[in-house]
């Protein structure tokens, strides 16, 4: 298999054992087929889900995997656990245990869980650069006013790892409900913001990651592939 990005002459020489001189040969004589097409570039970049053969036959055929979930509360967002059940054992594709998670929710934290096998993919939605927005409904114990919408507008400073947060969209849906939109994910953040104005959260549900959007049809516990519209405009 390819890891991630590879040249094309350095993922064959790699995978058959020869020289790249042979491998040149091999692609001169149209013995190589990438994604259906005869290759001829011995500087085309692969990676690990393009599709290879040589004489017709596979030598790599990797599926990218893109999984929608709604977590019900009580479920770790974790591949193992002893003492729960986890976003894993929910599912029940062949190929699960092939997946990892991007961007975890607290235990008792519901709603959109994204599960895929592609890194690059996943490495793209959780890096600071892209700033991909996570929209939380987040039910309080106390009433909400404006002060809480220029609060996380601001950044709070969290001492534990010496930052401040980011800025962060608050939206009052109801005297004890908001919407919150995020584009980092630091340890129990949401709980920890409303905590400086001493309101707990009573329920907290992750309702979008960038542009997907959880599936209304999805009750708790069940999941669905992404549409590859849904993968490609994800992060825009
Ligand atoms: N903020 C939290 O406090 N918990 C989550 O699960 C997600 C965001």
């Amino acid at each position: 298999m390819a890891l991630n990005k590879a040249r094309l002459d350095r993922f064959l020489a790699q995978h058959c054992q020869i020289s790249r001189k042979q491998v040149r040969l091999m692609l001169a004589q149209s013995r190589v087929k990438v994604n259906g097409s005869v290759a001829r570039n011995i500087e085309q970049v692969i990676d690990t889900f393009t599709h290879i053969t040589l004489d017709n036959k596979v030598i790599q055929q990797n599926t990218a995997y893109y999984i929608m979930l709604n977590k019900p509360v009580g479920v770790v967002s974790a591949t193992k656990d002893e003492q729960h059940k986890t976003v894993l054992d929910l599912l029940e594709y062949p190929f699960k245990n092939e997946l990892h998670i991007v961007g975890r929710l607290d235990l008792n934290t519901s709603g959109l869980v994204l599960l895929t096998n592609d890194s690059r993919w996943s490495e793209r939605l959780t890096l600071p650069e892209y700033k991909v927005s996570k929209r939380y409904i987040v039910h309080l114990k106390n009433k909400l006013d404006e002060a809480y919408v220029n609060a996380f507008a601001e950044g709070m400073y969290f001492s534990f790892e010496d930052i401040t947060t980011k800025p962060a969209k608050l939206t009052i849906i109801a005297d004890y409900q908001a919407e919150v939109e995020l584009t980092e994910g630091r340890y129990h953040q949401i709980k920890r913001m409303f905590g400086r104005f001493r309101n707990p959260v009573t329920a907290l549900h992750r309702a979008s990651i960038g542009t997907v959007v959880l599936d209304s049809q999805l009750a708790a516990g069940q999941s669905r592939m992404l549409t590859l519209q849904e993968v490609e405009n994800i992060a825009q």
